[in-house]
Formats: C-alpha cells, structure tokens, sequence
C-alpha cells in the first residue's frame, strides 16, 4: 500500500474512533439501570443489581399527552425531557426524548446540546426551525415544519424552534442521542451565567457599548426546561 493510502487509513480510523467517543459510549450489557442510592460518581451512573431490577425501572407516567404550561416563562415554550435521570432504566443507552410545548409566537431559543443529535417532529401546529454550522461558514439552514414533518438538528449545533402562528399553539415530540443530552441556551449562558462575564469581555465579544451589555445582563434569563 502507498503511504498516502496509510495515511487515508490511518485518517479515516481516527475519525471513525473520534466519532464512537463524541456520543455516549455503547453499554457493555443488556441493561444499566441507574442506582440512585449510590454516592460513587462514575460516567452515568452506578447499575443497580440486576436482580432487583424491575419494569418500573423502565417506564414513567410522564403524561406525554397533556399540554403544558407555556405562559410562565417570556419565550413561551416549555420543554419537558425524558432524560436517565427521569428513567433510571435509561443509563447507558445513549437515548432520551422531549415533549415540546410553544405559545402562539413562542419558541425555543437558540441552544445546543453538548452530547445529542436531536429528531424532532411535530404533533400540532407549524414550526419555524434551524440550525447554524460550526465556523468559519456559520450557514444557515431553516425550514417551515407543518404537522406530520420531521427535522433533524446534527449534534452540538444552535438550533431553535418558533411558532410562527400568533392565535394557535404548537406540538412536537424530539428524540435526543444521548441519555443526557444538556442544553446550553445561548442568551441565557452568555448573559446570565453566574457569577456574570464581564462587560468588557461581552462588550467586545458582540461589538456593542458596555450600556447594552449591562441591559441584557439585567433580564431575567428564566429556563424553559423542566
Ligand atoms: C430513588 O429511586 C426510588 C425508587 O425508584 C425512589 O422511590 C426514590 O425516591 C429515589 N430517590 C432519589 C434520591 O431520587
Ligand atoms: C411547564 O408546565 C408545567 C405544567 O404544565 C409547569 O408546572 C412548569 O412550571 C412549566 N415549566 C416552565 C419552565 O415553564
């Protein structure tokens, strides 16, 4: 073999390794169902005893069909996650699912998830979705979702939902890659960490005067996740 073919090879392993480490690692039996009485602190979490393992620990009466409360937060959404810490039965299998609620103009604001590609469809209503690429492109791709459509938001990129309908609400049920996949909503992480980044760093970060950095450090940057 040429050595441009090694070099191929050897490029093409080490992506193929990288990829099977940026998401959640491949459970190594049927099941971990998480122990929450456990204090050891591992990747996940500590399997309980197989043996006392139950079908509980599997389901939650999580009335998926219900609407939720959209009308307690300003961007009008609520998300309500399925994660391995709702379900212990979860730990391991790389996999977690959202029920979405959006007001009538509500949305879920531009975030990421650190650990999880995201499916999403939409049960009722129409949805203004899109993600951005990494740098240096940064392009832009959005779609208007009516219901029955399906979209797909690629691992750790901004992505956001909008209502774009200002007398109906909207629906949509999102699968996530990962037992936990995180959520980093932008304004909120930029402008509401705490303690806060300082002025300075924003001011020049967004090319704006200080004054409107301190503007936006002073809302309230609830989260629409429960
Ligand atoms: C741990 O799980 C049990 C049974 O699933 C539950 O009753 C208990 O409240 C949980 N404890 C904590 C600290 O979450
Ligand atoms: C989501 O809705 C539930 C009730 O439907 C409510 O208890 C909860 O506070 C809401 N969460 C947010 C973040 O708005």
């Amino acid at each position: 073999m040429a050595t441009s073919s090694y070099f191929l090879l050897f490029t093409l392993l080490a992506l193929a390794s990288w990829q099977t480490i940026a998401s959640d690692p491949s459970p190594l039996q049927d099941f971990c169902v998480a122990d929450n009485s456990s204090h050891v602190l591992v990747n996940g979490f500590v399997c309980k005893d197989p043996k006392d393992v139950k079908a509980e620990d599997f389901f939650l009466a999580a009335k998926l069909d219900m609407p939720r409360d959209t009308r307690s937060n300003k961007v009008g959404s609520n998300v309500t996650l399925i994660n391995a810490m709702r379900i212990p039965g979860l730990n391991t299998l790389g996999i977690s699912l959202a029920r979405i609620d959006y007001a009538p103009l509500g949305e879920n604001p531009p975030h990421t998830h650190p650990r999880a590609t995201e499916i999403l469809t939409v049960l009722e209503g129409t949805l203004y979705v899109g993600f951005v690429t990494s740098n240096p492109d940064n392009k832009f791709l959005s779609k208007v979702l009516n219901k029955g459509d399906v979209f797909v938001f690629p691992e750790g990129l901004i992505h956001f939902q909008f209502n774009p309908n200002p007398y109906k609400p909207a629906v949509a049920i999102a699968a996530l890659s990962s037992q936990n996949p995180g959520a980093i909503t932008i304004a909120n992480a930029v402008f509401g960490s705490k303690p806060a980044i300082s002025d300075d760093v924003l001011a020049k970060a967004f090319q704006v005067d200080k004054k409107t950095v301190d503007w936006l450090q002073a809302q309230f940057w609830a989260d629409n996740q429960n």
